[in-house]
C-alpha cells in the first residue's frame, strides 16, 4: 500500500531515484516534473519534458507477481475513464492506448525484493516529433490542460485497492479483459528468446497472454513486447 508520494522537480529518472529508497522498506511513489534520462523498455529512452507525468511506484509485493504491469495499465485506464476519456485500450501488458495511439508506457524492474513500476503518461505534451508519431497526449486528444499532481494522486489512489486485491488473490482477470486491445488480431510477440507471430487468443487466469501461433497452438507468455501487425 503506497502511503505517500515523494515529489521532485527534476531527476535523471524516477526509476533510479526510487532505487535509493529501497533500503527504507516502505512502499512509496516517486514523481518528478521532468526527467533528463527517462528510461523506456528495452533500453529505449522515454521523452520526458515538462507536461508529462513521471511516476515510479516502489513496491514490495508479498508474493511473486507477474501481473504488476497489467495492473498498472488497468489503473491508468480507470483513472482516464474518470476523466471522461473513452477509446482506451491496453496493449498487453505495458501500454495504454488512447484512440489507438500510445498515451502511457509502463516499465517494471525488479531489484532484490523490490519491484519498481514506472509510469510515463503523456498529459499536457503538445506535440511529438519524428519517430514518436504514434504517440498522443491527453491534451492532444481533448484540447485541455490537466493538473498533473491531481492525476498522480488519482493513480496512486486507484492503484492501492487493486494491488491489495491482487495480493489477496481477489482480483479477477475479467477486470482487464474488456480493455485488452486486439483479441483475435495478428501480432508479433518479441520475447528475450524468440519472436512469435500469431494472434491474441486470450488472457489467462494468472494474467498471462495466450497467443495462437502459426500452427494453431495456444502458447502462454508472462512477458514480452506485443507489436501490432494491423489494428
Ligand atoms: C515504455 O517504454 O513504454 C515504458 C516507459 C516508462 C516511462 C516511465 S516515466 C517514469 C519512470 N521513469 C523512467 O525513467 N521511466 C518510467
Amino acid at each position: 500500500m503506497i502511503k505517500k508520494t515523494i515529489k521532485f522537480k527534476k531527476v535523471s529518472s524516477t526509476q533510479d531515484t526510487a532505487k535509493r529508497f529501497i533500503h527504507k522498506n516502505e512502499e512509496v511513489a516517486i514523481s518528478s516534473l521532468r526527467q533528463t534520462k527517462g528510461k523506456g523498455r528495452h533500453g529505449r529512452s522515454w521523452f520526458s519534458p515538462f507536461g508529462g507525468l513521471y511516476l515510479s511506484l516502489l513496491l514490495f509485493p508479498r508474493t511473486r507477481l507477474t501481473s504488476i504491469p497489467l495492473l498498472a495499465s488497468l489503473t491508468i485506464v480507470k483513472v482516464l475513464e474518470d476523466y471522461n476519456f473513452s477509446k482506451l485500450s491496453i496493449r498487453w501488458p505495458n501500454d495504454v492506448l488512447l484512440n489507438n495511439k500510445k498515451v502511457c508506457g509502463i516499465i517494471c524492474e525488479q531489484f532484490e525484493k523490490a519491484i519498481i513500476c514506472g509510469i510515463g503518461l503523456n498529459v499536457n505534451i503538445e506535440k511529438f516529433s519524428g519517430k514518436l508519431n504514434n504517440a498522443t497526449s491527453l491534451k492532444i486528444e481533448s484540447g485541455k490542460d490537466f493538473d498533473i499532481d491531481e492525476i498522480s494522486n488519482q493513480i496512486v489512489g486507484k492503484f492501492n485497492p487493486l494491488y491489495n486485491e491482487l495480493q489477496n488473490e481477489g482480483l479477477k482477470v475479467k477486470e482487464v479483459l474488456n480493455y485488452i486491445g486486439g483479441i483475435g488480431e495478428p501480432v508479433e510477440l518479441i520475447t528475450s528468446r524468440e519472436v512469435v507471430k500469431g494472434s491474441v487468443y486470450d488472457i489467462d487466469d494468472d494474467w498471462a497472454l495466450l497467443l495462437r501461433d502459426h500452427y494453431g497452438m495456444i502458447r502462454k507468455f508472462y512477458c514480452g513486447e506485443v507489436k501490432q501487425l494491423r489494428w
